[in-house]
């Protein structure tokens, strides 16, 4: 057999600021580093990345659930490791670019499980996600402006379009004023709020019934859904209709509606 033909099985990686676990078709990655309230590090980044990438590439994984600990979602960037880097550092490295593009390039649907403090990056990262469910006890705010600088991972963008402009101003101007979770709620940056202990496990429950339907519909609408915040209307609705038409051409819309038709329960087959 020559190297080219050979199986290699890397396994599962080992990752010391993350963990990550698959129940059927759901992958759950949850922040762990407890010390520093899940400080987004490069680090930690680099293995959210690495993680998230890997599920995206695995056709047995239909949705990721992001979680942390019941403390902490995430405090925010590495405010130590961040604090003596140089603007022209910064700007060369694209510092806080790549967290942003590789969660944008998920094909499957990401589901924040927001307990305790979701601050700054942390909040940035949850809304980074299609959903975002809260425990009670959630905080979502954008401090930076009390360290003399600004959110700077799609705060001040992501945040308006959800909270509107008066609240995103007055949450990222004082650096003060947090959201709690029925507050987030009410707002409609999160879509449900359990209590602590439930919500990684409600969450895992809604990311299992999106991952049991067809993946190529759900990768189709979830690309339809993010036109929202990028086209106008019409250029949107043109793009949802031929994504429509699309499906036609899918044997899960065939099995859908001949599972309709039949009074029974799609078998769906992802293709
Ligand atoms: N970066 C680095 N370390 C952090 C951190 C952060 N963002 N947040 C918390 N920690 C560390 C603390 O330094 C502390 O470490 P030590 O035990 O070594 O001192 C540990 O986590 C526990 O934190 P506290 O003792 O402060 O815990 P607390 O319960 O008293 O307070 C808190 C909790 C209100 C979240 C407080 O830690 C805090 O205000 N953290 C910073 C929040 C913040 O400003 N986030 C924005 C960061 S900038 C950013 O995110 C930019 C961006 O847009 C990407």
């Amino acid at each position: 057999m020559t190297n080219g033909d050979s199986i290699v099985s890397s396994g599962s990686p080992s990752y010391g600021m993350i963990k990550t676990e698959t129940q059927g078709r759901v992958a759950v990655i949850t922040l762990n580093r407890p010390k520093a309230l899940n400080a987004l590090c490069s680090e930690l980044f680099h293995e959210i990345n690495d993680a998230l990438a890997r599920f995206d590439g695995d056709e047995g994984i239909g949705a990721v659930v992001l979680t942390g600990s019941e403390r902490a979602f995430a405090a925010g960037a590495d405010i130590k490791e961040m604090k003596d880097t140089e603007f022209i550092d910064n700007y060369k490295n694209n510092f806080l670019g790549h967290w942003v593009e590789q969660i944008g390039q998920m094909r499957k649907p990401i589901i924040a499980a927001v307990n305790g403090y979701a601050l700054g990056g942390g909040c940035e990262l949850a809304m980074m996600c299609d959903i975002i469910y809260a425990g009670e006890k959630a905080v979502f705010g954008q401090p930076e402006i009390n360290l003399g600088t600004i959110p700077g991972a799609g705060g001040t963008q992501r945040l308006t379009r959800a909270v509107g402009k008066s609240k995103a101003m007055e949450m990222i101007l004082t650096g003060t004023v947090n959201l709690n979770a029925s507050e987030a709620q009410a707002y409609g940056l999160v879509s449900a709020v359990f209590p602590p202990e439930k919500l990684v496990e409600e969450t895992i429950k809604t990311a299992a019934k999106i991952a049991s339907k067809g993946a190529v519909s759900v990768q189709m609408a979830k690309e339809a859904v993010n036109q929202a915040y990028e086209l106008n209307l019409s250029s949107g609705l043109h793009f949802e209709r031929r994504l429509f038409q699309a499906t036609f051409g899918t044997k899960d819309q065939k099995e859908g509606m001949a599972a309709f038709s039949e009074k029974r329960k799609p078998n769906f087959v992802h293709k």
